[in-house]
């Protein structure tokens, strides 16, 4: 429960220098510009999105889950031990829809809260959307869902859209949560709820040290080996513990105006569901 809401250029002088020494001073500025140019493409290599902002950062994100959408359902799997199908079952169940509401799955990825939507409320209508095409294209092939294009910070759709809006790890990844929360609330309805999945920064406790082996560890390591990407899977726990804590994000979601908010905790700490309505 949350209590309070309710809870520089080296200029080289060549005047003096025999035609030898322009020669080899030419290859020592050849060869640092050779250098450098290594180092800049090296560093842009080894940066993380996390260390990237703005569009920079989004764009980073975007290929990296193109990178991994073939297995990314599996590992989702494999990481949770199968915990987060629950998690999907409870954030579906906190959206409490009537025959014919709407539904937003924002940052969708391959659509599996969308399909929980269908499975819960069959008379519901649910649209999976987010900014990866890869993502929705491995969607696509899973079954019939609607699909949307969309950035979670620029919603393409009018104000008062939807019944409930829901999201499954995608606020960890955004630029800016305030503005990506702050555009959930103009697209619901009056009345209408948002809930967000999302990993979340763990209080430090007993179980820490496993806690920080499974994340730093197990998973990039395993996430390395079935998609070859080690990088996405390091980004995991660094995006999450760069991420907001339980009750902060608790905190952006009241500043967007949102109220009712509620959040519980799961996995030691580690994933939070977190729910609240316009
Ligand atoms: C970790 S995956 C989660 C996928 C799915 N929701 C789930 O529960 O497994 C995060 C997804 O958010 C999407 N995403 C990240 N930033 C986004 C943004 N600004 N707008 C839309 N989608 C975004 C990514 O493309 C990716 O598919």
């Amino acid at each position: 429960m949350f209590p309070k809401i309710s809870h520089t250029s080296r200029k080289v002088g060549i005047a003096h220098f025999s035609v030898l020494s322009i020669l080899i001073q030419s290859s020592k500025i050849l060869a640092h510009s050779q250098k450098s140019r290594k180092t800049s493409i090296i560093a842009a290599m080894s940066t993380t999105p996390l260390e990237l902002s703005g569009k920079k950062r989004a764009e980073r994100v975007q290929k990296m889950f193109s990178k991994i959408a073939r297995r990314y359902d599996l590992m989702n799997r494999i990481m949770t031990a199968g915990q987060d199908i629950h998690w999907r079952r409870e954030v579906i169940r906190h959206a409490k829809l009537d025959t014919g509401d709407s539904l937003l799955d924002l940052g969708a990825g391959t659509g599996d809260l969308a399909r929980e939507a269908l499975r819960q409320y069959p008379d519901s209508q649910p649209v999976a959307a987010d900014f990866t095409l890869e993502m929705m294209r491995v969607g696509q092939k899973t079954g019939p869902l609607d699909w949307s294009a969309a950035d979670a910070l620029n919603l393409p759709f009018p104000d008062k859209s939807f019944n409930a809006i829901v999201s499954g790890f995608l606020m960890r990844n955004v630029t800016d949560v305030q503005h990506a929360l702050k555009e959930q609330y103009r697209t619901l309805k009056p009345g209408g709820r948002i809930i967000i999945l999302d990993t979340t920064k763990p209080r430090p406790n007993i179980l820490t040290p496993f806690i920080n082996i499974h994340l730093n560890y197990v998973i990039p390591f395993i996430g390395g080996l079935l998609t070859g990407e080690r990088e996405a899977y390091t980004y995991l726990p660094d995006s999450t513990k760069s991420f907001l804590r339980a009750e902060e994000l608790a905190v952006h979601m009241a500043a967007a105006g949102f109220k009712r908010i509620n959040f519980d905790v799961k996995m030691f700490g580690t994933v939070a569901i977190h729910w609240g309505q316009k």
